[in-house]
């Protein structure tokens, strides 16, 4: 690992607004930290994606992390995950701290739910991955029900999320029998927890509905303690990148930030 100092950012991605989720779950618990946020809008939605042109694209984001001096990135995208975590840790993890949504979601179902029917709704990607079937497999744990739910990204994305609309369609795939009689529902897409009251209605608070933003942002505060890399004073900056600029994104990042957010845009793939 090079030297790394607590004062470098934490650099946190997405294709678009879902994992600022995330990021603002890592800036409640960690409020002293400076953040870099990119969105890949212009390659969004990541869900339906080829894995190849996934790993791409995250491998590129974190060399441009890196570049902004970043100590940690977090994939905070679960299609991206799910490609191509394996591929930036041989990459980069000699160089900054890494951190992915799916291992620290994994670990608190071990933990907490290992005995319950387990529904996993999330993108295209993602589900044809099985990554969430495989690592839940390895503790044992089998009762596992997945489902693409890929419309989703799309209502969130252009700000529809208190629409009927989307209540209509979170019903809809809330409906289908592959997550009939599950006990726990676990948002397998960053992009979800934007939702997850409109689910939790749903259910009527009988199905617990889990999301990654604080599980995640717990796992980004134990390896920056692990490696004297908290910085615990002095205010944070927050910086924001798109590679594509759109004002629905601007809109759903003042839903998080208000309205101090200033969106660059830096197309990283017309470059060199
Ligand atoms: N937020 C993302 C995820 O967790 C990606 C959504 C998309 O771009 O399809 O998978």
């Amino acid at each position: 690992m090079q030297d790394l100092s607590a004062n470098q950012p934490i650099g946190i991605f997405d294709s678009g607004v879902g994992g600022l989720t995330v990021a603002n779950a890592i800036c409640k618990l960690l409020p002293h930290e400076n953040t870099i946020y990119f969105g890949d809008t212009i390659h969004l939605p990541y869900g339906d994606k080829s894995s190849d042109a996934v790993k791409n694209y995250a491998t590129k984001i974190t060399k441009f992390l890196i570049e902004k001096q970043c100590k940690m990135v977090v994939v905070a995208c679960n299609t991206a995950s799910a490609a191509a975590f394996e591929i930036l840790k041989k990459q980069f993890e000699d160089k900054i701290l890494l951190v992915d949504v799916i291992e620290p979601m994994v670990q608190y179902v071990k933990k907490n739910f290992s005995d319950k029917k387990i529904g996993v709704i999330a993108t295209k990607g993602t589900i044809a991955s099985g990554v969430y079937e495989k690592k839940l497999a390895e503790f044992g744990i089998h009762d596992v029900h997945s489902l693409a739910t890929p419309l989703l990204v799309h209502l969130i994305e252009e700000g529809f999320s208190r629409h009927t609309g989307s209540q209509l369609l979170v019903h809809e795939y809330l409906h289908h029998p592959q997550l009939r009689k599950i006990a726990v529902l676990v948002l397998a897409c960053t992009h979800y927890p934007i939702l997850k009251n409109t689910m939790e209605e749903f259910y009527h608070n009988e199905v617990k509905v889990l999301d990654s933003t604080e599980i995640t942002a717990i796992e980004v505060q134990q390896k920056l303690a692990e490696n004297n890399l908290l910085r615990t004073n002095g205010e944070a900056t927050h910086r924001f990148y798109v590679s594509d600029y759109t004002v629905a994104f601007e809109q759903v990042a003042q839903l998080f930030y208000g309205d101090k957010i200033h969106l660059q845009k830096q197309n990283i793939w017309n470059e060199g």
